[in-house]
């Protein structure tokens, strides 16, 4: 297994292109088995999820080509298979985001369960009561959920709690329903209004996306389109705090301001330099300047477009340099402390108390081997690693390798000591 190997203590400087969002392209890749003309997706990450489905779509019966540009061409002409096995789904949860599609296109789908990951339980139960309120009837066995239906028909579906790829899996499913489906307490995530916006342009009738109440109004079926996936506001935020506490000046391209303004905002209450310029078209560029002295800064993780679960552990490794103690509390997930552990092998002195973390600052870090134990989890252990003592190897980095496209090879452009061990 890859690790990566940093020597901590280099103020990093330069410019750093944010790719495409991971958790916007795989909802956009399983949309393409929605209609049998050629889809196009540009800005797509070239990261392990993305190749995955790209694995999963071709099983399928998807013709998908990926090109150098980040862009990939798709086309469902004729879908051979409506089952997404085990050996998929238990490496990429995401997965499941084919049901919906398969579902609405063939009337029939199995999708492995992908059961429990270092997160949480993370069980799928709302997409299968949102699944049986459109009509199909549900059967978990075997391991595998399968779902029939002749024909979807739309229905009114209230969550219990935000889902974020169970409000994509519906909004899918229901673009071909015969009716209308109303989506309440759905996710509003930048990632849900870009699948709407595409599935709009594939002929679809989504309306209200971004907000907790999406309709959707079924039609007979579903054209290609060429989309363009948004910036990775996840890579952007790990990008900000990697500068921030670095005490660097670092220039971020290609990002979009207001999806990562919630981080924009703690950073700043917590002492960190963060300026906003225009960027070409609708992006944007975010400088960040780091310092050497950070305040402790409380925050509590919720659904968007509050502060994100997916930047609570990139925050926490800034937060070991903040002066004074700062409470981290996690409403998303039950279990998404594990980094906390690693980076106290570091030095660093932090507390957990139930789903809170309690961070006292500012502690020195040190150098060490440290395992990640899931995406974000390493991202949080090379960001302490670039400002600790000496060197640190972080292990399981494919953890990594799922969700950031070539970290260390953008570090190393802005001047980190990174490298990678085979
Ligand atoms: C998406 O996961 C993201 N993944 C996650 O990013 C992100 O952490 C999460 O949303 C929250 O923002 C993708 O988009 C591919 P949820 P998802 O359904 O959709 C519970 C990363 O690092 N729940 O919004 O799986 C669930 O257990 C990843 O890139 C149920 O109980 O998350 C959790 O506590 C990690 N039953 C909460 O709801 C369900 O049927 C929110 O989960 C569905 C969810």
């Amino acid at each position: 297994m890859d690790k990566l190997r940093v020597k901590g203590g280099k103020p990093l400087q330069g410019q750093v292109r944010i790719s495409g969002a991971k958790n916007a392209a795989l909802p956009a890749l399983a949309a393409s088995l929605l209609t049998a003309d050629p889809v196009v997706l540009e800005n797509i990450p070239l990261v392990n999820d993305i190749f995955t489905t790209r694995r999963l779509l071709r099983e399928l019966g998807v013709a998908v080509e990926f090109e150098s540009d980040h862009s990939a061409r798709l086309r469902a002409a004729k879908i051979v298979s409506d089952e997404a096995p085990y050996d998929l789904v238990k490496t990429m949860r995401a997965s499941v985001l084919v049901l919906g599609p398969l579902l609405a296109r063939t009337g029939h789908a199995r999708v492995s369960l992908p059961g429990g990951c270092a997160i949480g339980a993370r069980p799928i139960n709302f997409h299968i009561k949102g699944f049986e309120k459109l009509g199909a009837s549900v059967r978990t066995e075997h391991g595998y959920v399968e779902a029939v239906a002749e024909r979807l028909r739309g229905s009114e579906i209230l969550f219990d709690k935000v889902t974020v790829t169970g409000t994509e899996n519906l909004m899918m499913a229901a673009v071909l329903a015969d009716g209308r489906t109303i989506l309440q307490n759905a996710a509003c995530e930048p990632e849900v209004v870009d699948l709407a916006g595409m599935l709009n342009d594939m002929g679809g009738k989504v309306q209200g996306a971004g907000t907790p109440t999406i309709t959707v109004e079924g039609v007979s079926e579903l054209k290609g389109t060429t989309h363009r996936i948004i910036p990775d506001r996840i890579e952007a935020g790990t990008f900000l705090v990697a500068g921030a506490i670095t005490n660097s000046e670092l220039e971020l391209i290609d990002c979009n301001a207001i999806h990562v303004s919630s981080v924009i905002d703690k950073l700043r209450e917590a002492g960190v330099h963060i300026e906003i310029a225009p960027g070409p078209t609708a992006s944007t560029r975010l400088t960040v300047r780091g310092s050497e002295d950070f305040r402790a800064a409380d925050v509590v993780t919720k659904e968007y477009p509050g502060f994100a679960t997916d930047m609570q552990a990139q925050y926490m490794a800034l937060m070991t340099q903040a002066t004074g103690t700062s409470v981290i509390t996690e409403n998303i997930f039950e279990n998404r402390f594990m980094h906390a552990s690693e980076l106290m092998r570091m030095g660093a002195d932090i507390r957990i108390d139930g789903s809170r973390a309690i961070v006292t600052g500012k502690t020195r870090l040190s150098g060490a081997t440290v395992i990640a134990s899931d995406l974000r989890a390493s991202a949080s252990l090379v960001i302490a690693a670039l400002i600790a003592d000496g060197i640190t190897v972080v292990d399981r980095v494919y953890h990594l390798d799922r969700g950031y496209e070539k970290i260390e090879e953008k570090l190393r452009s802005v001047g980190a000591q990174i490298e990678r061990l085979k």
